[in-house]
């Protein structure tokens, strides 16, 4: 396994459903492997807020026996605006202070300088508008739960590119077959990563509609932050146009604005509260894959 979780590429299918499996299991997990992380410390690093990422990891990794130590924003590091200090300095220490690192940063390459000194596990938690494969590892793992499958998924996405959330979950959908993504947003171009793969992009959700064929295929929506600062755009998903979507949840990796309503907290078919529930899971299970307790 890859010491460095910085895309969501760096874990294999097979690592993948090695986390998939473990966080079947639950509650059951931490009870198993309550003491498995029993002196070990994992430093958090969030130069940029979170509210889930940032608890989620922190509980899994004090419920399988660890302990926490971190910042919660860059100014109380000397990372931050007074000092600048440089992530390679940071890095030296985080090797014998933590014996796992988590960083969340507003720069994307960041993480990549930290990763040049570190020599413990890290995981990014985040990096610019780059990634965040985390969350796309609970949402590959939500959307298999939820509809059986990720093989031949039709997903939606509404939102403006470049979003972390949404280029991860598409570059780690795309180690599947047969995937077809769809993004409504206002922008012109899809992220060259992407070309490879089968993505559409649309400006409207009558251009959408007019272009598809069979909206019953699409089985999940994902929805995503839509940037009004940069634009006019200020589409907003309406439960009108959710009728239309027969065989469609609808996901959406939080926080939210005004993007996605709370009408639609009412909806069986809103499933983005269970995702988010998902995350203690899956990321207590890529601690125990990363930290070696289980070996694949
Ligand atoms: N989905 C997500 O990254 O949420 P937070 O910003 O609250 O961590």
């Amino acid at each position: 396994m890859k010491k460095a979780i910085i895309s969501i590429k760096d874990l294999t299918k097979l690592e993948l459903f090695k986390i998939f499996e473990l966080a079947d299991r639950r509650t059951e997990l931490f009870h198993e492997y309550c003491n498995s992380l029993n002196h070990k410390i994992v430093g958090t690093l969030f130069f940029q807020p979170s509210t889930r990422t940032q608890l989620s990891l922190q509980s899994a990794f004090m419920k399988l026996g660890g302990q926490q130590i971190g910042f919660s924003n860059i100014e109380d590091s000397r990372s931050g605006n007074t000092y600048h200090e440089n992530m390679e300095d940071l890095g030296r220490v985080l090797n014998t202070y933590c014996d796992v690192a988590v960083m969340r940063h507003y720069d994307e390459n960041a993480i990549y300088e930290l990763a040049t000194v570190t020599d413990i596990p890290l995981i990014s938690a985040g990096n610019g508008n780059d990634e965040h494969p985390t969350q796309a590892a609970i949402d590959l793992y939500t959307i298999k739960r939820e509809t059986g499958h990720l093989d031949n998924i039709h997903i939606l996405f509404i939102g403006t590119i470049p979003s972390r959330s949404m280029n991860s979950l598409i570059l780690g959908l795309n180690m599947w077959e047969n995937v077809t993504v769809h993004i409504i947003g206002n922008n012109t171009n899809i992220l060259p990563a992407w070309k490879k793969y089968n993505v559409h992009l649309y400006h409207s959700i009558n251009d959408f509609i007019k272009t598809c064929q069979d909206l019953k295929q699409i089985e999940i929506i994902y929805i995503t932050e839509i940037k009004n600062s940069t634009s006019n755009y200020n589409y907003v998903f309406t439960e009108k146009d959710f009728a239309l979507f027969p065989n469609a949840k609808i996901l959406c990796p939080l926080p939210r604005t005004k993007e996605l309503p709370k009408y639609f907290d009412y909806n069986q078919n809103s499933i983005y509260f269970n995702q988010a529930n998902n995350g203690i899971f899956v990321r207590a299970a890529l601690y125990l894959l990363l930290m070696n307790v289980i070996t694949i």
